[in-house]
């Protein structure tokens, strides 16, 4: 099963927006298997955005990460990747789908609120970087895994 790494980034903990972005992460029916609150310093900044060193904008990008809390977490489910990455929307707020968190809440890309994911090897990497492997909760099912269980295909 597919797996994601996602982060609450500190727009959203500096707004008081946890709660209600992680609600709008349950309504859709993600199963969050880790999640925690970390103070991301410079050396976690520099792995997490290793791709981005170098480039005009990573400077502001690490004061911004770095600047208050963020909220770590897991999911797990089919297609996940891909499904976060539409459910928030595009880089630039901007240019992000009607709906999505991006375009719910936030104006610009510096400060768009969330962070997920692009690929396989990305979510390997970046769930390497937050969490130890005792820290992600893999032995419980969700609502939707039983029914899926019982229905079938
Ligand atoms: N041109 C830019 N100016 C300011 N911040 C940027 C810019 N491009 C990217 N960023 C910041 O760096 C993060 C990582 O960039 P990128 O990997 O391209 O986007 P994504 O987060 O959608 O995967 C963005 O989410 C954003 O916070
Ligand atoms: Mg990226």
């Amino acid at each position: 099963m597919e797996r994601t790494f996602i982060a609450l980034k500190p727009d959203i903990v500096r707004r008081g927006l946890i709660g209600e972005i992680t609600k709008k992460l349950e309504n859709k029916g993600y199963k969050i298997i880790a999640m925690k609150m970390i103070h991301v310093n410079e050396d976690i900044a520099s792995q997490h955005y290793a791709e981005h060193v170098g480039k005009p904008f990573y400077p502001g990008l690490v004061k911004f990460i770095t600047n208050a809390p963020i909220i770590a977490m897991v999911l797990q489910g089919e297609n996940v990747i891909e499904s976060v990455r539409k459910f928030f929307g595009k880089t630039n707020p901007q240019d992000a789908e009607d709906g999505s968190i991006r375009s719910d809440y936030a104006q610009i890309t510096r400060y768009n609120s969330v962070h997920a994911s692009d690929s396989p090897q990305s979510a390997e990497r970046e769930i390497a970087i937050y969490f130890k492997p005792e820290e992600i909760c893999e032995n419980w099912k969700t609502t939707y895994e039983i029914m899926s269980e019982e229905i079938g295909e």
